[in-house]
């Protein structure tokens, strides 16, 4: 599959890391393209078999059957509205967390998600899907916590493509929770934020730790 990421910070990384393990295409673009090919140079020894991975200008965006928005919540509103139509028919990955500087409160208001805002901002036909906000980026890099892969839960209204995105998910070993349509972003949204706020309280998690459901 070939992915675009759109941002090169510590999500990128992370994701990027899953995705070349599970032996995908990756292609980095970032308002900084520098940022953008340092990343994908660093990242490049990872790409074993299949796998690879550049930095790219923006038109990775319409070559990508799967993008991902690396960036802060509000600038991934931003870049929705201005990708358009370019991003019709594409799965559209959102895995912000809309939380206030404080980690007391989510910027969104009660009964809508960083998410359901995303696809508002969406042109029809684009397929927006929440996964990655409950797993923090460090995590990413190895892919586990305890010995344990991560969880993603994947949220979204169209199943092929939360089932796209659950093949990203367990290519890059880490295991895929489908918890339906996209509203129950809320929840998930939710859950981190105190999931994050957890990490600053005294005797705080380090930003290492990772959120699992346990089945018998
Ligand atoms: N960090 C985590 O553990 C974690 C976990 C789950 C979800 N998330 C979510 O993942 C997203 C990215 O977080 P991150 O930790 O990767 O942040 P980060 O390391 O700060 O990277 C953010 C990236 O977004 C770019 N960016 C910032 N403002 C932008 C704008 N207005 N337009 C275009 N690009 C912009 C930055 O570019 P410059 O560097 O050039 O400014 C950078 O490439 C956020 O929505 C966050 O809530 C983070």
């Amino acid at each position: 599959m070939q992915i675009t990421i759109i941002g090169a910070g510590s999500m990128a990384r992370g994701i990027a890391t899953r995705a070349l393990a599970g032996g995908h295409t990756v292609i980095l673009t970032a308002k900084n393209p520098a940022k953008a090919t340092r990343l994908a140079e660093e990242l490049t020894t990872q790409a074993a078999g299949d796998a690879a991975v550049r930095a790219g200008d923006d038109s990775a965006v319409d070559t990508a059957e799967l993008v991902v928005l690396a960036v802060p919540f509000t600038a991934a509103r931003e870049l929705t509205t201005a990708l358009g139509a370019r991003l019709s028919g594409k799965v559209l990955v959102d895995i912000s967390n809309p939380v206030d500087a404080s980690l007391e409160a989510l910027v969104v208001a009660p009964g809508t998600s960083a998410a359901e805002e995303i696809a508002g901002a969406a042109a029809p036909g684009t397929r927006v899907v929440k996964a990655f906000n409950t797993t923090f980026a460090t995590t990413l890099v190895s892919g586990q916590v305890g010995g344990t892969p991560l969880d993603v839960f994947i949220a979204g209204d169209d199943e092929a493509a939360r089932n796209q995105v659950a093949e990203l998910v367990t290519s890059g070993g880490l295991h895929a929770v489908d918890v339906g349509a996209l509203r129950h972003a809320r929840e998930l949204e939710g859950f981190q934020l105190l999931h994050m706020a957890l990490q600053i309280s005294e005797g705080g998690y380090g930003w290492a730790s990772a959120v699992k459901l346990i089945a018998p």
